[in-house]
């Protein structure tokens, strides 16, 4: 029988040609397999007829919006995630959800190999191909950009050739990869880390330079996931796609960070992540509200860990799958509403509400009702600074027997 691989499949120039460079190079059928995850455009039919036309023997397509959504972004969101304190793990976050349907797709039309786009300088293809190691360890892994020679002029040259029917002209001079969570571009002038992003970079956010009359939304969240809009309810991928549309109107998520790859490049990349950042700004603050501050403290450790993990691609490593465990523990009580103020390219919180608080008005008040008795405190610090008092007394009298 013929061997077959399955092929992660974008419908754009280098996949589509991929199809019948593979074909040519290997000997093998081709399956293109297209995994809807948000990133808008044509429709997963058109992907699909098209994927056919260009030499496919099978095209397997998936609207993986919600299960992307629900069980890739949300974890992302009771995790904070922010990379470098600032990426939102948008690609990172993709990946595995795409690996899950490759690999599903492998098994169901009997393919040996799995196959990508990716360069062999990005942390994609590590994310890709970890994954299908992990989820389906007797499957191989090829990559026509970066195994099998397939440049950007050869893919153009073949596609004339072959009369591919996908257009080579546009020349775009940006690599953007975009899903419901979010918007990475990198390369063209972005390279030159001195230049700034032009207008044309940007397509989820408005400029926040002139923005409209702010908007106030007020976010539900229940154990740490959003459940409505301004009191009506939603699904995680509603919640994300309405705040990328507000948040986005008013240049919320505009992010430009040199990133360390895991291949040890250092690259300069430009996100637009609305939703997502509106999102994780209410999450965490309603965390502060309702999470102990021990347990608050060792989250967000555990919180870097698990983003770490995810950049390097180890999305279904016996680690990540622990810190899952811990991090879904610490949002039993995160539940309430955050009222946030989107104007300007900020989300600026303005107010907490929950029944599950750990904020105590008579506790905190200067005012009548006060319960907390500040007698209590003169002996309390006299006991939590001894341990220093001690060590500096005899600091002191080293330095003057010196
Ligand atoms: N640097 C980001 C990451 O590794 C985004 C990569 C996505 N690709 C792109 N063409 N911008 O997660």
């Amino acid at each position: 029988m013929t061997d077959r691989i399955v092929l992660a499949y974008s419908g754009g120039l280098d996949t589509s040609v991929a199809i019948g460079w593979i074909a040519e190079a290997t000997g093998a059928e081709v399956i293109a397999v297209a995994v809807d995850v948000g990133q808008g455009g044509e429709s997963l039919e058109t992907i699909r007829q098209r994927a056919l036309d260009c030499g496919a023997v099978e095209a397997y397509v998936a609207d993986a919006r919600d299960e992307f959504a629900t069980e890739y972004c949300m974890p992302a969101l009771k995790a904070n995630a922010l990379y470098m304190d600032a990426y939102p793990l948008v690609s990172a976050v993709s990946r595995p959800v795409i690996v899950k349907h490759l690999v599903a797709a492998a098994q169901k039309f009997g393919a040996t190999t799995v196959s990508h786009g990716c360069t062999g300088k990005g942390n994609d293809q590590v994310r890709f191909e970890v994954g299908v190691q992990t989820l389906g360890p007797e499957l191989k892994c090829i990559a026509p950009v970066r195994d099998l020679a397939l440049t950007r002029d050869k893919a153009i040259a073949y596609a004339e050739a072959k009369n591919l029917p996908i257009v080579t002209t546009k020349k775009n001079p940006f690599s953007i990869d975009q899903n419901v969570w979010g918007r990475a571009v990198e390369t063209g002038f972005l390279e030159d880390i001195w230049n700034a992003p032009t207008k044309d970079v940007y397509d989820y956010t408005a400029s926040p330079e002139f923005p409209p009359v702010a908007d106030e939304v007020v976010i539900t969240f229940k154990e740490g996931i959003p459940v409505a809009i301004d009191g009506h309810a939603v699904t995680p991928l509603q919640a994300i796609e309405q705040l990328n549309h507000r948040a986005g109107a008013q240049g919320v998520g505009r992010i430009d960070i040199v990133e360390d790859r895991l291949v040890g490049i250092k690259s300069r990349e430009i996100y637009e992540a609305p939703g997502a950042m509106a999102l994780i700004a209410a999450h965490k603050e309603l965390e502060n509200v309702t999470i102990e501050r021990e347990q608050a403290r060792f989250k967000k450790t555990v919180g870097q860990r698990w983003t770490e993990l995810v950049y390097d691609g180890q999305w279904f490593s016996p680690l990540k799958r622990s810190l899952d465990a811990f991090i879904d523990d610490t949002q039993q009580h995160v539940s309430g509403e955050i009222r946030l103020e989107l104007h300007g390219g900020r989300a600026t919180v303005t107010g907490r509400r929950s029944e599950t608080a750990l904020y105590d008005f008579n506790l905190a008040t200067y005012d009548t009702g006060d319960t907390f008795d500040q007698s209590m405190a003169r002996g309390f610090i006299e006991i939590f600074g001894l341990s220093s008092k001690v060590a500096s007394g005899r600091d002191q009298r080293a330095a003057e027997g010196n």
